[in-house]
């Protein structure tokens, strides 16, 4: 079987992510700030929003790797500083660092339909994609700050861009692949900061154009496949997984 590393386990997709690996036989080592209530072959509590913490994770983890799931996110109705390294620059850190372990294997990066923008600010994208490592990145934000209010978008497309970005040269000199899904509303305790975050109206009008949300574990398949190796010629893509929101804009 694969050896998994997926943080955000604790809760919601993760865990799902967690489970359904587990029962195809991959050994999944868990990843989250918060203690998780199922069985993991090891299971690693760290804050992913800090450096350091993310260095002495790797220290822990094993040499070898066949997938890497970032799943741990926060909603845009945290503080805009914790948005950014949670869901871009602390992901990006884990990945890179463990990028030589990882040959032959894959990255799945959990983006959002709420990251469709992308193309408008894809030259801001390239150029924080391009700062080296967390400080940079963080150095970089800093000079060119983001609306508070748009904060979780923007870093969903940031990581859409990097994502994308990456995947050619780390495929070619490590060989592994790095791809995103967009997940619309799903069922998991972050969807009431969805609420908050982008008022009643976006989401009543969105679950119109829907029967429901998502169950945790149908976007968990998706990710599932994307890191195995029948999606072995997949690569640098973003797959929706959204029962067809998005497609209802065109
Ligand atoms: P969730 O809130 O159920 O799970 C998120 C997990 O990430 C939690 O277990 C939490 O403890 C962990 N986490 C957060 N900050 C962390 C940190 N600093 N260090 C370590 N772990 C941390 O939410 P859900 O829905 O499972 O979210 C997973 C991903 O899916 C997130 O990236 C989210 O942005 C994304 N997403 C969720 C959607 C939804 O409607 N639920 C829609 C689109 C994307």
């Amino acid at each position: 079987g694969k050896t998994l590393v997926v943080t955000g386990v604790a809760s919601g997709i993760g865990n799902e992510v967690a489970r359904l690996a587990r029962f195809h036989g991959a050994r999944v080592i868990g990843v989250d700030r918060h203690p998780v209530d199922m069985t993991l072959d090891a299971f690693h509590q760290a804050d992913l929003s800090d450096p350091q913490a993310i260095d002495a994770l790797i220290a822990a983890l094993p040499a070898r790797l066949d997938g890497l799931a970032n799943i741990a996110g926060v909603p845009g109705t945290a503080d805009p500083a914790l948005v950014a390294r949670v869901n871009y620059l602390g992901l990006r850190h884990l990945s890179q660092a463990l990028l030589p372990r990882l040959t032959g294997g894959s990255v799945v990066n959990v983006a959002s339909i709420l990251g469709a923008a992308w193309a408008e600010r894809l030259a801001a994208h390239r150029a924080l994609a391009d700062t080296p490592d967390f400080a940079a990145g963080e150095q970089w934000l800093t000079a060119n700050p983001v609306p508070a209010e748009s904060c979780y978008q923007y870093f969903k497309e940031a990581l859409i861009v990097w994502s994308a970005r990456c995947s050619r040269p780390w495929f070619a000199s490590h060989d592994v692949r790095v791809n995103c899904v967009a997940p619309g509303p799903v069922f998991t305790p972050i969807l009431d900061d969805f609420v908050t975050m982008l008022g009643p109206d976006r989401v009543a009008a969105d679950a119109a154009k829907m029967k429901r949300p998502a169950f945790a574990d149908e976007v968990a398949e998706g990710i599932v496949f994307l890191l195995s190796d029948a999606a072995r010629w997949i690569n640098g893509v973003n797959l929706p997984i959204d029962g067809g929101l998005a497609a209802t804009a065109l």
